[in-house]
């Protein structure tokens, strides 16, 4: 069967289908930004790169023990490129599976995943609650605190980091800018909107 290069709107539509929570939801709009973030900064196919990020976690809500198989079924059932489909599988690498990032597109997946978790953690327990003046430091201080955000598995960020061949901090701070994109429907804003819609009553 021929395969079908998905747009946008039928990932997400797939994404919904799987996935009922909130929480989900968001996780997978954050790692889609921060891929698209990432494929505008090299010059390469930010809807792939996008549509990959939005899509990785497909089977986690409703098959956390076959994370990433149960996803290669649901998208190779799809008639999904062979491509999109290692790349959301290599996320799971060293933890899920032995399918090893090689892309740019499978090691910026593998290490911007974990570290949207950490930098939404970070965000939340600040006054502002937001990424809007979250800075890498912030993050770092946050870094050998294990019991903080205790299931962020920092190493894999590292490892990610370390294949990427960027350092960390720039990495945190690239993903802090394009979360930033989408702010909003992620609900990291913060509490700045509610402020101003309040002003002048
Ligand atoms: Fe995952
Ligand atoms: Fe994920």
């Amino acid at each position: 069967m021929p395969t079908n290069t998905p747009t946008r709107d039928e990932a997400m539509a797939l994404l919904k289908q799987y996935n009922s929570s909130e929480r989900a939801i968001k996780h997978a709009l954050a790692v889609e930004a921060v891929m698209r973030y990432f494929a505008r900064k090299a010059g390469e196919d930010e809807e792939k790169w996008g549509i990959i990020g939005l899509i990785h976690d497909i089977d986690y809500e409703q098959f956390p023990d076959q994370h990433c198989q149960k996803a290669k079924e649901i998208l190779t059932e799809h008639n999904w490129p062979e491509e999109y489909i290692r790349a959301v599988v290599s996320h799971g690498w060293g933890l899920f599976n032995d399918v090893e990032p090689i892309s740019l597109m499978e090691k910026t997946l593998y290490a911007v995943d974990e570290l949207t978790g950490l930098i939404a953690a970070v965000a939340l327990v600040r006054p502002s609650k937001s990424v809007m003046d979250l800075t890498a430091k912030s993050v770092k201080k946050k870094w050998k605190d294990k019991s903080f955000a205790a299931g962020v598995n920092r190493s894999v960020i590292e490892k990610g980091a370390e294949m990427l061949g960027v350092d960390l901090s720039d990495l945190i701070t690239d993903t802090i800018m394009a979360m930033r994109e989408v702010a909003d429907e992620i609900g990291l804003a913060g509490n700045t909107s509610s402020q101003q819609n309040t002003t002048g009553n």
